[in-house]
């Protein structure tokens, strides 16, 4: 077993205490604005759940991480929901997404693993299928708690996604200061 953070039962518990108040309702509220309800939406990197919560109000989610930690305390916190435990990057599942979500995730990636991500998710999205996910805005790179976190700028992302997706919104943000973050929601090519 990794005994990185998010990898520990230590280190989940204290992110679940740390993260309690912070959910991505105004995010999914945008979401909501383009996707269906009743959507089959993949979350990835649910985490704690906060936000596969709400998703679950108004669409069929499935919830995923990469950490064992953090799915077991996912299927012992919500018994009837659907967890499976996937990596951002490789994805892999055989089954097809209306929408793929996420909310401070992917900034864990290296460049060359976000690409390998966006690709992978248009791959398993259906035809005009949606995507929304959030980062932290900013220049660099950083070691947070032993993990990698990587800042994103808005023409960078819009780069990034324009191979396989028609950018929807790109808009900043605050998480817990002005302009601190930003949302891409964007519809897969046709
Ligand atoms: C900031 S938390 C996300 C919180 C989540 N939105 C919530 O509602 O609690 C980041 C999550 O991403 C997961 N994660 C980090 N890198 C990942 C990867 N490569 N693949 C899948 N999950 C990853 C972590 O295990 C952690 O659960």
């Amino acid at each position: 077993m990794s005994d990185k953070y998010y990898h520990t039962k230590e280190s989940v518990e204290e992110y679940t205490q740390l993260a309690k108040g912070v959910n991505g309702s105004s995010l999914i509220e945008k979401l909501k604005i383009v996707l269906k309800p009743n959507s089959n939406l993949l979350e990835l990197g649910s985490g704690s759940g906060t936000d596969w919560k709400i998703l679950s109000e108004t669409y069929n989610v499935t919830g995923s991480d990469n950490s064992n930690e953090f799915i077991q305390h996912l299927k012992s916190t919500f018994q009837h929901g659907n967890f499976e435990k996937l990596d951002a990057v490789s994805i892999e599942t055989p089954e097809k997404f209306d929408g793929v979500f996420s909310n401070k995730v992917l900034h864990h990636l290296e460049d060359k693993e976000l690409i390998a991500s966006i690709n992978r998710q248009s791959e398993i999205l259906e035809e005009e299928g949606i995507i929304c996910h959030s980062f932290w805005l900013g220049k660099g790179s950083e070691f947070f708690k032993g993990i990698f976190v990587k800042y994103h700028e808005e023409d960078e992302l819009k780069h990034l996604f324009t191979k396989h997706f028609d950018i929807i919104s790109i808009d900043k943000y605050a998480e817990f200061e002005d302009s601190d973050s930003i949302l891409i929601l964007a519809r897969k090519k046709k």
